[in-house]
């Protein structure tokens, strides 16, 4: 046991699967998505009802230190992957596909999906592009493992994009964006997060498709919203795109709180007698 207390609703929830988040987009109810990384939190963000934990390759930059997220590794994806597996009782652990671990080829992808799935405890797993990645969702899918997709601001081809910078604006590129998410639709993905893309590309996106939409910085309309919960938490303090809401200040409290300690050991204040044998 983790001695946390079980306050929140996921105790009494039903496991929620990739076809009941479906589901959920049939019934218009909006669908939370955040990111998870670590025992505690995951199962903080279970009680409190979630009902997705992403761990996100977003480890990289928010938890490792990286700059970006091509350095996660799967060694990487699968350590934090088996901590929030062990954590839920609900939500549905999506783990996210690092760079290079489903491009080189379908059968490396199907390989590396599997070890998420079997060795990292992931209900579905996750990873970016559009019609280029197909075929790879594809037999991820027919192996049995629901599969979410991820376009628009795709962090892995920052190379590519040269910096992290809104997608599809233009016509063409609006276009694109939704014929990649009709193939990956068609390839059987669950869901589909939208990254940073205009809000009206979002909603267009959303009512296109039977498959849910998850949004970070791409409006209200998508079908559910993801954010990284060390932005939501206020645990980061690198770029903050204008998209985020920090609901919390942990940083400036864990801050204040380390101080307090060392003033009160510097001080002899800590342990008092009560805290001695
Ligand atoms: O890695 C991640 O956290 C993500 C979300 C931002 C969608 O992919």
């Amino acid at each position: 046991m983790s001695g946390l207390p079980q306050s929140g609703t996921s105790a009494k929830r039903p496991k929620i699967t990739a076809p009941a988040v479906v589901a959920l987009k049939r019934k218009g109810e909006p669908i939370t998505v955040v990111t998870a990384y670590d025992y505690p939190t995951a199962r903080l963000a279970d009680e409190a009802g979630v009902e997705i934990l992403l761990v996100g390759d977003s480890v990289g930059t928010v938890v490792l230190g990286y700059d970006s997220t091509l350095p996660v590794t799967m060694a990487d994806m699968l350590h934090h992957t088996k901590a929030v597996s062990r954590a839920r009782t609900s939500a549905l652990v999506v783990g996210d596909m690092p760079f290079m671990s489903y491009q080189a080829s379908v059968e490396q992808a199907v390989m590396n999906a599997g070890r998420l799935v079997q060795e990292g405890g992931a209900d579905a797993v996750k990873l970016e592009g559009g019609a280029r990645v197909r075929d790879a969702a594809k037999r991820i899918v027919e192996a049995g493992i629901p599969v979410m997709g991820h376009l628009g601001l795709t962090p892995q081809s920052v190379l590519a994009f040269g910096g992290y910078k809104v997608q599809a604006r233009g016509e063409a590129d609006q276009e694109q964006l939704l014929a990649d998410a009709k193939a990956l639709e068609a390839a059987g993905c669950f869901a589909l997060v939208l990254e940073g893309i205009p809000a009206k590309l979002g909603a267009h996106v959303s009512r296109e498709l039977q498959i849910p939409t998850i949004g970070i910085g791409a409006g209200v309309q998508c079908d559910g919203q993801v954010l990284v919960t060390h932005d939501l938490l206020g645990l980061f303090y690198g770029h903050q795109p204008k998209f985020v809401r920090r609901y919390a200040e942990l940083g400036d409290a864990t801050r204040d709180a380390f101080t307090r300690y060392v003033a009160d050991v510097k001080a002899r204040r800590f342990p008092s007698d009560a805290e001695s044998y």
